[in-house]
């Protein structure tokens, strides 16, 4: 015959501390996983502006054209475009590069046009702390109003692979 532990029910009895820790711990769940809905509404994070489906070679098309249209230099290598104070601005995300280097006007607001060529990268504007995803396959149009001139540099912050610690861009605000 074997020999049987004593039957227990293993969480009692629960003792008025635990009780306590556990009703604490739930309460505070539940607040953290409703705040998590809330700021959706309340936390005014949200980026203005939305996604579509592109073709990655229809997108690079497209920007190209823009650029094309509307360089007015470059920097190291990498083309300037100012564009025409509250129009469309394109930006194409690639291994290891935004390009182009936008020059906007400030107190005029823009739509930004962003998608990846190849993989999937990471759009973060600095100082002001503005991020996003860049994808591939999605266009992003968000809705820009630059308030404060200077320049903002751009950095990947999704990792591509092997060139993305050197994956910059530049925005200048006049
Ligand atoms: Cu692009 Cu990291």
């Amino acid at each position: 015959m074997a020999l049987m532990p004593p039957e227990r029910i293993w969480w009692k009895p629960l003792g008025r501390e635990e009780r306590l820790w556990v009703t604490i711990a739930a309460v505070w769940c539940f607040f953290m996983f409703f705040m998590l809905i809330g700021w959706y509404f309340f936390g005014a994070q949200q980026m203005p502006g939305n996604a579509v489906r592109v073709a990655p070679a229809e997108y690079q098309a497209r920007a190209q054209a823009w650029i094309d249209e509307n360089k007015v230099g470059e920097e190291y290598g990498v083309p300037v475009v100012r564009p025409q104070a509250g129009t469309d601005v394109y930006m194409i995300a690639r291994q290891w590069q935004f390009t182009p280097i936008v020059e906007l006007e400030a107190g005029k607001t823009y739509t930004l046009h962003i998608s990846s060529i190849d993989v999937q990268h990471g759009l973060s504007i600095q100082p002001i702390n503005i991020n996003a995803q860049v994808m591939p396959g999605y266009e992003f149009r968000i809705q820009i109003t630059p308030n404060k001139a200077g320049d903002y540099s751009v950095w990947c912050n999704e990792f591509c692979s092997i060139g993305h610690h050197l994956m910059t861009g530049k925005i200048t605000v006049r």
